[in-house]
């Protein structure tokens, strides 16, 4: 199975500019390229921040925009989206018994977990009571290999600013996964608008660009110093599924650059 994931897709009323990018017609580029050039991805990925502001538009954009994808297209929440907005354009999203927008489904011989980390009023991930025991709960029902989707690391990844507002509920969250940790083969996040891969616990984790704006490569800033953004090229990700390997490529849907051949 191949699947697209992109996120951190900040859409704002009206259509227009943020941060001096235009997010709406970023998404609609990153869109038009994927089903060019990925026609037999068979599912789309947002990991959340759909909108900037949370406004009602920028809902109605999103949904006007991925009306053109002929694939299934699975959306979680971000700490700027709002959960009542999202459920009203988009009706048939899948919430679990307490109205979180959060839900499995079998992405080839993978069980993808789909968590919404999303507290209003706040930029922080959030993690209750409620998320441990469905969490743990889809965990447990199934013996396959899981997919993790959520929009906050539950890990620091060394921004200070952005790991100030990461998952706050981090031992909840880890006693939730616990004994299931060798299940997890990849966790798929958004929230830092950066590209970054690695392990944590020896789970592997995997991010990218926004399709609008990124934060700024600073490892050294105090976590007090304000989030460093920067209008670096967006991008959207491949994901290849099989038994024996997940495999991520990396696409800068934007990228001009020439080609050429590199025999001799
Ligand atoms: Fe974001």
């Amino acid at each position: 199975m191949k699947f697209i994931h992109l996120t951190d897709t900040h859409l704002i009323e009206g259509g227009g500019d943020l941060y001096g990018s235009n997010p709406n017609q970023r998404l609609r580029q990153a869109v038009a390229h994927f089903m060019v050039h990925q026609p037999d991805a068979e599912a789309l990925v947002i990991t959340g921040d759909l909108t900037h502001y949370g406004e009602a538009d920028a809902y109605k954009q999103l949904r006007e925009i991925l009306s053109v994808v002929n694939k299934p297209v699975y959306l979680i929440p971000g700490n700027h989206d709002r959960r009542d907005v999202i459920k009203d354009y988009f009706p048939s999203i899948e919430c679990d018994e307490n109205g979180f927008i959060q839900y499995t489904k079998d992405f080839g011989d993978y069980l993808a977990i789909f968590l919404d980390t999303n507290e209003p009023g706040v930029s922080w991930g959030v993690f209750c009571e409620q998320r441990s025991t469905w969490l743990r709960k889809q965990l447990a029902d199934s013996t396959k290999p899981v997919l993790l989707f959520m929009h906050h690391p539950f890990f620091p990844i060394g921004i200070h600013s952005m790991d100030a507002i990461s998952l706050r509920e981090t031992a909840p969250f880890l006693d939730a996964i616990k004994g299931f940790e060798s299940r997890i083969q990849q966790v798929f996040f958004g929230h830092i608008h950066r590209p970054i891969t690695g392990s944590y616990r020896k789970m592997p984790f995997f991010t990218l660009k926004g399709t609008n704006h990124q934060v700024a490569l600073d490892l050294h800033a105090e976590a007090d110093a304000g989030i460093p953004g920067r209008l670096e090229a967006p991008q959207y990700a491949i994901v290849c599924l099989s038994q024996e390997q997940i495999l991520i490529h990396v696409e800068d849907y934007l990228d001009e650059s020439p080609r050429f051949s590199l025999k001799g």
